[in-house]
């Protein structure tokens, strides 16, 4: 785990390395080589920011332990099948700094080893006996899997902004918000509360996932364990790219063509440069730091504690970070 994040998992270390055992132990090896790929991207570690809010929300709420640690290892495997489905779609090579599925195997097993990861997660988060949680996931592997159908149906287009933020919400807010719920319904926290906790987390999610497109741009493979410019080369419009052919107004032949997916190598290059070089990119992450402070005014009803804390930390590591 990078240094940059250590600070955030203060005072969670014993429910984190209770989460690797859980996790480790969900990816059977039974599957030969898929099932070592496998557990070669759980190893490769990861963040861990969803099930780290749920332990934080967890603790505030004084949800039960092991119920706790099924829910959020149950929620880190549903976004380990997402990546692994995602990485398919968006023909990614590495994920974690190691090579995803789709670069050893074929779309068939790849498409089944996400399928089995999803059903381990459903199991893991069945085991806490809690219907408001199980409903929670539901709702939002649902989300998730519009978002993603929404990302895939619009490629190569200039959608409106708002449709965007939709489009993240799904494959991204969504599991967040569903993160930081899950703790404060665990410890039966009251309706408003969990309302509460899910804004905190879907507005922490949004923050995140603006950062994440607006790294694509500037980050190298390296800090990314993802080739850069990698989301426009695919047809994935990001706000970068709304922002800029906004700012722009009549838009030269060779931006269409990229954005079109009919450029030449030359002409990405030198386009994801001008994007880069036009301030949009701190435009992307002035808003993003909006959703942040948004998120950390969802958490004003709370009595101050550690966990709190913590929470606010999350919002300032989100969209202040290189990776
Ligand atoms: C990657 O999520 C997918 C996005 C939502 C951008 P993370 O950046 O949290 O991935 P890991 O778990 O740390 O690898
Ligand atoms: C992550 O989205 C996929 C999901 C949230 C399901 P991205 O495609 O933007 O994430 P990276 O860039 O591959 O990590
Ligand atoms: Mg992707
Ligand atoms: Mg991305």
């Amino acid at each position: 785990m990078n240094t940059a994040f250590v600070s955030f998992t203060a005072g969670i270390e014993y429910e984190l390395s209770r989460l690797e055992e859980r996790l480790l132990a969900a990816v059977p090896l039974d599957n030969g080589t898929v099932g070592e790929r496998i557990q070669d991207i759980v190893r490769a570690g990861g963040k861990r920011l969803r099930p780290s809010l749920t332990f934080y929300t967890g603790r505030i709420f004084n949800a039960d332990l092991e119920r706790t640690i099924a829910v959020a290892a149950g929620l880190e495997m549903l976004h380990t099948a997402t990546l692994v489905h995602d990485d398919l779609v968006d023909n990614a090579r590495e994920r974690r700094g190691v090579p995803t599925l789709n670069a050893f195997f074929p779309p068939g097993l790849v498409i089944l080893s996400g399928d089995m990861l999803f059903a381990q997660a459903a199991q893991l988060v069945a085991e806490a006996d809690h219907v408001g949680v199980v409903r929670a996931f539901a709702r939002t592997l649902n989300e998730i899997c519009r978002g993603e159908l929404l990302q895939a149906q619009t490629k190569h287009v200039l959608v409106p902004i708002d449709e965007y933020y939709t489009r993240i919400y799904g494959k991204t807010g969504s599991l967040f918000r569903a993160a930081a719920e899950a703790g404060a319904m665990l410890g039966e926290a009251e309706p408003d509360e969990v309302k509460a906790m899910g804004e905190y987390g879907r507005l922490l999610g949004m923050a995140f996932q603006i950062v994440d497109d607006a790294l694509d741009f500037t980050s190298n493979a390296e800090r990314m364990g993802k080739p850069s410019g990698h989301d426009l080369r695919e047809g994935v419009i990001t706000l970068p790219v709304l922002l800029y052919s906004a700012r722009e107004g009549n838009l030269n032949g060779t931006f269409r063509r990229v954005v079109a997916g009919t450029a030449t190598e030359e002409q990405i290059s030198a386009t994801v440069a001008a994007i880069t070089a036009s301030g949009v990119i701190d435009e992307s992450l002035e808003i993003a730091r909006d959703f942040a402070r948004q998120a950390r005014q969802s958490l004003a009803a709370l009595p101050d504690s550690a966990a709190r804390q913590q929470l606010i930390q999350l919002t300032y590591m989100a969209v202040y970070r290189d990776h």
